[in-house]
């Protein structure tokens, strides 16, 4: 049996997996890093800082200078702070920049969960559960799209695709940990089903998991 029960959740924008890994959390009582944030977090604040984005070093510096304090913002929920996330995240010296803070989230010694784009693949290859959570473009947008207008976003559906295909062409095609489903992750189509229905579903993936790596 490895150390900690580490549940890995990834896919591409608004799959579903964070609200997944949210409810996960609540139901094994583990604690949850969304690290998206961290990636939303480097693109807003090198903004801010008035670096540009396409820059590795300057953006590695944020990520760098990146802590736990500093992720509470909401300016990290909206629409540019994807778009600036999905950016900053090409670059290697970025993703390197993260990776200890994830790593450590990962160690802790009752278990975590984290989702992401490439946690079951990069940042804990080892972990005894990985869910890849996916939707159709379409119906990650509405669900995208119902998030933005309720936080007072003016934006249309069709502009939410088109950000969704854009994100989801970026985030695949990166040489440096491109998203993509780990050998040995299982599958969750959430297309067809309410958040509940996906969260049982979820929740029976981790009961297998679970059961396999107490035995081991
Ligand atoms: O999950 P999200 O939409 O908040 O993620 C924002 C962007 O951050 C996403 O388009 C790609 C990047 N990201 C990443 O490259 N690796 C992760 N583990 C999480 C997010």
């Amino acid at each position: 049996m490895t150390s900690s029960f580490v549940i890995a959740v990834d896919g591409p924008a608004a799959s579903g997996k964070g609200t997944i890994a949210t409810r996960l959390g609540a139901i094994y009582g583990l604690p949850v890093l969304d690290t998206g944030l961290l990636y939303r977090a480097v693109g807003v604040l090198s903004l801010r800082a008035g670096r540009d984005l396409d820059d590795a070093a300057a953006t590695a510096k944020t990520a760098a200078g990146l802590s736990a304090d500093l992720l509470e913002d909401p300016a990290f929920r909206t629409r540019a702070a994807g778009e600036a996330a999905s950016r900053v995240a090409v670059h290697p010296e970025v993703r390197a920049a993260l990776l200890a803070f994830q790593r450590d989230f990962a160690g802790q010694a009752g278990g975590a969960i984290l989702d992401g784009r490439d946690i079951g693949t990069v940042i804990a290859p080892d972990a005894p559960a990985k869910l890849y959570v996916t939707a159709s473009p379409e119906v990650r947008a509405e669900r995208r799209w119902k998030q933005l207008t309720a936080q007072g976003e003016g934006v249309s559906i069709e502009e939410v695709l088109a950000d969704i295909r854009i994100r989801d062409a970026r985030d695949s095609g990166r040489d440096a940990a491109p998203l993509k489903p780990a050998p040995d992750a299982v599958l969750l189509d959430t297309s067809e089903m309410t958040i509940d229905h996906a969260t049982d579903a979820a929740r029976r993936i981790v009961e297998a998991a679970r059961a396999r790596w107490t035995a081991s």
